[in-house]
């Protein structure tokens, strides 16, 4: 009779290779899935379902955890529902495996509030170190049925099913993250151009546009304060635009405030920002100084801003730091100053309506813009450079007649380029064809009227204008101001009743 020891020997070591076959089979398997893996969920539904049966579990799960605002997934095998990613996240068990490096393993324990006999786990981590999600199994069978614990062996079979996993699942996040990255980049880059693009540059070529144009190159490269003077609709934002597009800063924030148009008791905080808890509930908030850091900050409407806050901002400019209202600290602040204003502050200066001081703070650098009725010459390129662009948008050719043009050169645009942008476009949404006409010009003072009037009466052009679009609007003043392109402060200044 041969010794039952050695015939239980052989047959054990029989079953030993094969199992150490199939262990090596599903490895191959894995790997193979982890190099074609697309997606985190998949790769560990695979790892998960080749693991089970290789360990002779009852059952088993496989968690990713949530990533930059994906929520997580659990793979479940006998686990009747799944369980939610968040059961998963709050299990004791989870919790210490995710504090090793290595398997764990336990006899009878609860894993996601059942009983069970035995349980295992290894964390999936990053080459980081950051734990990406686990893998665990639960109630080992026994050859003959029956339970048992899981082996040595079993846990160097996780670890290495970890091994292959946790690298592919940290690339994925990675690829993820790159893609979300470029997709930002991408939004970015349509962002500036659509802001920026060849057609948004500065169209001009009078002689007072070229100056305009050749100052705004030189000062773009400087951090020197520039003060662009204008009336409304010049054309003032977009040269403060191109001052940031040009200069070394362009890279960083342009932040754009309408000093005018902001409630005197909300411009401070909206310019130098908030600390919590100036009342009760108030949260800490930046003003636009700070948000501005490392680029520009445009302050439109310089010259309606009132006085205590001009002392503010004069030494915010004198000494560039910002004081948070109900802060006790200075905070620094690296940004570059924009200023506009349509407004004469030479005179704003003698009836004491503005500091002088700052004014020269502000006017290192000044830009002029004309009022267009100035620069007739540029009318044609303007519109057609306006045409084209709606033309583009809308996928449509389109001109303007010879006496279209002449009509418009006979205009005197109280608006500037701003009303015609906003003639064009109401012309070339009326007409059906590629044509527009002088008839098809719809302008909001009769262009006989205004050509008639002698050109240093400009300023009762403009009060007539703005008294006809107050009749238009029933008297209405803030929709007065919004057709005209200012805001309501300035219209009441323009004292048209
Ligand atoms: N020289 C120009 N070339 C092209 N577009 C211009 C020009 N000047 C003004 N615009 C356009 O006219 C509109 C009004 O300009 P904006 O910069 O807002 O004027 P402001 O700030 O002086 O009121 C904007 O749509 C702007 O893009
Ligand atoms: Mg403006």
């Amino acid at each position: 009779m041969s010794d039952p020891r050695t015939v239980s020997n052989a047959s054990v070591s029989a079953f030993d290779l094969k199992k150490k076959v199939l262990r090596l089979e599903a490895l191959y398997d894995i790997s193979r899935s982890v190099a074609n893996a697309r997606d985190e969920t998949v790769l560990a539904e695979e790892a998960l379902s080749r693991t089970v049966p290789v360990l002779d579990a009852g059952g088993g799960f496989c968690a990713v955890f949530e990533d930059r605002g994906q929520s997580g997934s659990v793979s479940a095998v006998g686990l009747h529902p799944p369980p939610a990613i968040v059961s998963v996240l709050s299990d004791p068990f989870v919790l210490d495996v995710c504090r090793t490096n290595d398997p764990v393993r336990r006899g009878e324990t609860r894993l996601l509030n059942v009983e069970v006999r035995s349980a295992a786990g290894i964390p999936l981590r990053a080459p980081s170190g950051e734990v990406l999600g686990v893998l665990s199994v639960f109630d080992k069978e026994s050859r003959g049925g029956g339970s048992a614990s899981f082996e040595v062996e079993d846990l160097r079979f996780l670890a290495s099913v970890a091994a292959l996993v946790s690298p592919a699942l940290g690339a994925l996040r990675q690829i993820r993250a790159l893609a979300e990255d470029v997709d930002r980049l991408r939004e970015e880059n349509r962002a500036l151009k659509g802001s920026l693009r060849a057609g948004d540059l500065l169209v001009g070529d009078s002689a007072p546009m070229r100056r305009a144009k050749e100052l705004i190159g030189r000062a773009a490269a400087s951090r020197a304060s520039v003060l662009i003077r204008g009336e409304s609709g010049t054309g003032k934002e977009l040269a403060a635009k191109l001052l940031h597009a040009g200069s070394p800063r362009r890279e960083g924030p342009f932040i754009a405030i309408n000093c005018a148009a902001v409630p005197e008791s909300l411009l401070e905080s909206e310019l130098f920002g908030i600390e919590r808890g100036v009342a009760t509930g108030v949260e800490q908030r930046l003003g636009k100084f700070e948000l501005a850091s490392g680029g520009t900050i445009f302050l439109d409407e310089i010259g309606d801003t009132p006085l205590p806050i001009q002392a503010k901002l004069l030494r915010v400019l004198q000494e560039r730091v910002v004081e948070r209202l109900g802060g006790r600290q200075p905070v620094p602040v690296d940004v570059r100053v924009v200023a506009a204003t349509h407004a004469d502050l030479m005179e704003e200066i003698r009836r004491r309506r503005f500091r002088e001081d700052l004014f020269f703070r502000l006017r290192v650098v000044e830009i002029q813009l004309p009022p267009l009725r100035e620069r007739k010459e540029d009318i044609p390129r303007l519109a057609a450079h306006f045409l084209a662009r709606i033309a583009e948008r809308e996928g449509r050719h389109l001109s303007l007649t010879r006496s279209a043009v002449a009509e418009l050169l006979r205009y005197s645009f109280p608006g500037n380029v701003r009303e015609l942008e906003n003639l064009l476009e109401g012309s070339a949404a009326l007409v059906a064809g590629d044509l527009i006409d002088a008839g098809d010009l719809q302008f909001s003072l009769a262009p006989v009227a205004a050509a008639g009037l002698a050109a240093h009466d400009l300023a009762s052009i403009e009060r007539e204008h703005i008294r006809q679009v107050l009749v238009s609007v029933g008297g209405n003043k803030s929709r007065a101001a919004r057709m005209l392109g200012i805001n309501r402060r300035t219209l009441y200044r323009k004292n048209v009743t």
